[in-house]
């Protein structure tokens, strides 16, 4: 019965090119493609399409409206299943108005609540809602914590499964669905979404003296892709396709941080086929921002905390940038296999570094993601662990970058560069538009590149890779000469050196991240203090030195840094230069426990709900420890 439901509705979706098309993208039916992390039944019943119109108010932290779906259910289906979390569901109808029955299942702290609709035939349901002030997609920031510090701001972040807090829908990554929507926002503040614009940037004056911004998405994404903020922006072109908008303050750093954007597009484009989305535009966030950079389609979200300057963290940019192809075109049906959007970014994001800068440059980024790699296979088990593993558990992908593009370099060097390219190009071509899993990609590589060649499966040992535990001996290990020399004043401060003979001046963040993370873990607090004196780490303007320097510190209960790590803990948001600090805090017995639970309390209401979450579970189980 199942079957023939997919197999009815999947017609007429093997059109080449689906984006051109108003058929609607493809979903998967095999077992490996089943999302656990959702409560939809795409088979029976799926949006297709999503309207939103909502009044952004942040008197009440709300954003209250209604959304418009389309559904694309079998013959007969009598429901169908969204994911929410936390909405106030104010009424549920058909396009003419008429009630529709529906409940809200229980709410699991996971992946929320079911809502069911009893479809009546209805092919568009109109919900109108209102989302909670806790929603855990969206930051609600106070003026103070803006550059500006005059205006408040917003944004929202939905990856993974977060956008049920505010759009009801079936938030699946293998659930692709086209979109628009209306935000009405108070009359001084700009919105910006991760579609095309249709309002001018400026929006349209309401008669209330709030302005509307109306954007459209006509290319079937994942709705984890759906992304707004809402703050005193301003815009800078940066190319022809290309620009950045942040706030006043940050707009010449930004421009200037980001110029080669527009180059980065082309060298992404000659090496795995046309930029299909238009333009690409950045947003550059306060820094209470979650992450390095999030792949919001058409506008790239970024944290601030890569602006050092000295442009030696735009591989964040080719990152995100990377993701239009590996995530936003082809995607990870599911999140057991994020790696298929994380490695394959990680992977490309490399070579678009080597086609703007050059090979060495591209082998200082490898050459450090190869020590975390290391350093995360040790910590999910080593060669036996569970969690090394690339097709996983939904949400405990530690390995999925460095493992994962370590996977896809393997294979280069194997096949060689000529042939993997352009297997790679037509794989992206091939899938767009389309979500795809471990096995899936297993099975293209094998007809497309391998062609029943049984000495190269022998020697690339596929399956082994995607899903066994730790490193295959196959790994390649691109080193970089200029972190071998960051490598021999690391072993002449580790041998008794003075801090002095270091010479640190023009080093980029990841010489500074090799040296800082290869100083051994046990020192005197004089030779912190010698360290903290002559590089200046605690007062550094860089989030990424302070990060690091800050865990060997803590990991020696050095007092003197600990007022400058309760400021940068309040200030910085950015999950991947936190977390590593709140978890060697719990490693100290009470003197770190008392201060991670100080400092978290001090600086929990400028973190994202997501990582508030993260670090309370950092600290509930480094108590349980003792
Ligand atoms: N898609 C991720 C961010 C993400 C991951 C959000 C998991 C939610 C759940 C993004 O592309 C990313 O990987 N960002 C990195 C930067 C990158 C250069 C490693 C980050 O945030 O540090
Ligand atoms: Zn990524």
């Amino acid at each position: 019965m199942r079957i023939i439901l997919a197999a009815a509705l999947l017609a007429g979706t093997a059109v080449p090119s689906i984006a051109q098309t108003a058929a609607p993208a493809p979903i998967l039916t095999t077992a490996e493609a089943k999302d656990v992390w959702t409560h939809a039944e795409p088979e029976v019943a799926r949006v297709t399409h999503v309207a939103l119109d909502l009044d952004v108010n942040f008197a009440t932290r709300t954003l209250g409206g209604s959304a418009l779906l389309d559904v694309l259910a079998a013959p007969g289906a009598p429901r169908i299943v969204l994911d929410v979390d936390d909405l106030a569901i104010a009424s549920v109808t058909d396009a003419s108005g008429k009630p529709l029955k529906w409940t809200v299942g229980p709410r699991d702290k996971e992946t929320g609540s079911a809502l069911t609709i009893e479809l009546n035939g209805a092919k568009r349901i109109r919900i109108v809602y209102r989302s909670k002030p806790g929603a855990t997609a969206l930051q609600w920031l106070p003026p103070e914590m803006t550059f500006g510090k005059k205006k408040p701001f917003l944004f929202s972040q939905g990856q993974a499964i977060l956008n049920r807090s505010w759009v009801p829908t079936q938030d699946s990554p293998g659930i692709r669905q086209t979109w628009e929507a209306t935000l009405r926002v108070p009359g001084d503040l700009v919105a910006v979404m991760s579609a095309e614009k249709l309002s001018g940037d400026k929006g349209e004056p309401l008669p209330d003296g709030r302005r509307a911004f109306r954007f459209r998405m006509d290319k079937p994404v994942p709705p984890y892709l759906i992304a707004f903020a809402v703050g005193d922006l301003k815009f800078r072109p940066l190319g022809p396709r290309s620009g950045v908008w942040t706030e006043a303050p940050m707009l010449d750093k930004a421009a200037s941080e980001f110029v080669d954007v527009e180059k980065m597009i082309d060298a992404a484009g000659k090496l795995y086929g046309p930029y299909r989305w238009g333009r690409y535009d950045m947003l550059l966030l306060p820094p209470a921002f979650p992450y390095g950079g999030m792949e919001n389609p058409m506008l790239t979200f970024l944290t601030p905390t890569i602006v050092t300057g000295d442009r030696s963290n735009t591989d964040v940019v080719a990152h995100e940038l990377a993701h239009s192809w590996s995530g936003n075109l082809v995607t990870n049906a599911t999140w057991s296999d994020s790696w298929l959007n994380e490695g394959f970014t990680t992977y490309f994001e490399n070579r678009i570094m080597e086609s703007l800068y050059g090979k060495e440059q591209a082998a200082i980024y490898a050459d450090l993601d190869w020590d975390t790699m290391q350093r995360e296979i040790a910590a999910g088990g080593g060669q036996t662990g569970a969690a090394t593993r690339l097709h996983g558990d939904p949400g405990a992908g530690e390995v999925d970058y460095t493992k994962g593009s370590n996977f896809l370099r393997m294979i280069e060097y194997t096949v060689g560069r000529e042939k993997w390219d352009a297997y790679l190009s037509s794989y992206f071509d091939r899938h767009a538009f389309q979500p795809q899993t471990t096995a899936g990609f297993l099975a293209d590589l094998r007809e497309r590149l391998l062609k029943g060649q049984p000495e190269l499966e022998l020697s690339l040992q596929l399956d082994r890779w995607s899903y066994g535990a730790g490193l295959p001996g196959n790994a390649v290990h691109v080193k970089s000469e200029t972190l071998a020399k960051v490598d021999a004043k690391l072993a002449a401060f580790n041998g008794g050196g003075p801090a002095g003979a270091v010479q640190p001046r023009g080093w980029t963040t990841q010489e500074w991240l090799r040296f800082l993370k290869g100083i051994d873990k046990t020192q005197t607090p004089a030779r912190l203090k010698e360290l903290d004196e002559t590089l200046g780490l605690s007062a550094s303007s860089n989030a990424y030195i302070q990060s690091a320097w800050f865990e060997l510190a803590i990991a020696n209960r050095y007092d003197p840094a600990v007022p400058y790590l309760r400021a940068y803990l309040s200030r910085i948001g950015r999950g991947l230069l936190v977390y590593p600090l709140y978890k060697g805090l719990m490693k100290q017995g009470e003197w770190g426990a008392s201060k991670a639970r100080d400092f978290f309390a001090e600086a929990k209401p400028t973190y994202h709900p997501s990582t508030a979450a993260g670090i309370a579970s950092i600290l509930a189980a480094g108590a349980e420890r003792e």
